[in-house]
């Protein structure tokens, strides 16, 4: 923590709505100001601003930003220096998730995943590792159990997952001691709306906890690993044990 009395910041990405949405609340309620990053999900955004602020006046802003852009991490600390003077927490939580058949998979559909998944993860990270370091504060990566195990048709995403891994361990080291990054590699928490109720069933049959997460548990998640003064270079599945199995 900087030694200013301003409240802890944290900025997610892709915090509008869905896994992003339920850590804001959660990080909210351990005290820290939350900066909502999102794309297109304006009202969503707004809401859950208006949410945190009629809980704690003037706690939560939003920052509007497509993460597909090559200059997206530092003109995004860029809006947040304009807003807040400080950064505790980033958590790389945005996202795409794009079928990508390799019949059909293009150069520029793997440029766009790469960009959003880990590009600007890492580049974000770089621009806020300055804040971050004087803060003492942590880096929380949302990857997937995919990462590490493949899953057909989606070999761009899994590739770009990894890297977000490979992401995670290199910059433990490299912002060390000051800055702790860790990962959160979710298994099925909420489906996609390309997942139908077969794909659905065939999954809760293969998890041996025989169910999907809630958010909740994500939340949870990177709630431990910001307090965790001797993690990093972590990456804590939270898949009810569906990567003993795949
Ligand atoms: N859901 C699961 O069960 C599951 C399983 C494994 C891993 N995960 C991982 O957990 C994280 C959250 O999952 P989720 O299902 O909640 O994610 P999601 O709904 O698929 O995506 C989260 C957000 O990413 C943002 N995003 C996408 N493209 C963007 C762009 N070009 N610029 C800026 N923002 C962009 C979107 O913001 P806007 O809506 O504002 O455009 C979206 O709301 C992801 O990293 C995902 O890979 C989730």
């Amino acid at each position: 923590m900087t030694s200013t009395n301003a409240p802890p910041v944290a900025l997610i990405t892709g915090a509008a709505k869905r896994l992003g949405a339920c850590t804001a609340r959660a990080l909210h309620n351990l005290g820290y100001d939350i900066v909502i990053h999102h794309h297109t999900s304006v009202d969503e955004a707004h809401a859950l601003a208006g949410e945190l602020n009629a809980l704690r006046a003037a706690s939560a802003v939003t920052l509007c930003h497509d993460l597909a852009t090559v200059d997206a991490g530092t003109a995004i600390i860029k809006a947040l220096l304009d807003v807040r003077a400080r950064l505790d927490v980033l958590v790389n939580n945005a996202s795409v998730f794009d079928r990508t058949p390799i019949a059909s998979v293009d150069v520029a559909a793997w440029d766009r995943i790469h960009a959003i998944n880990v590009r600007t993860p890492y580049f974000l990270s770089l621009a806020a590792a300055p804040l971050l370091r004087a803060s003492h504060g942590a880096i929380v990566n949302i990857t997937d159990i995919h990462s590490e195990r493949p899953r057909a048709e989606y070999s761009a995403y899994c590739a770009s997952k990894s890297g977000l891994v490979a992401v995670t361990r290199g910059l433990a080291l490299e912002l060390a001691p000051q800055v702790r990054v860790n990962a959160i590699a979710p298994g099925p928490i909420l489906w996609a709306a390309s997942e139908d109720a077969a794909l659905q069933s065939a999954t809760l049959a293969g998890t041996p906890l025989a169910r999907r997460g809630d958010p909740q548990d994500i939340a949870e998640a990177v709630c431990y690993l910001v307090r965790a003064p001797f993690v990093t270079g972590h990456v804590l599945d939270v898949d009810g044990g569906r990567h003993l199995v795949l």
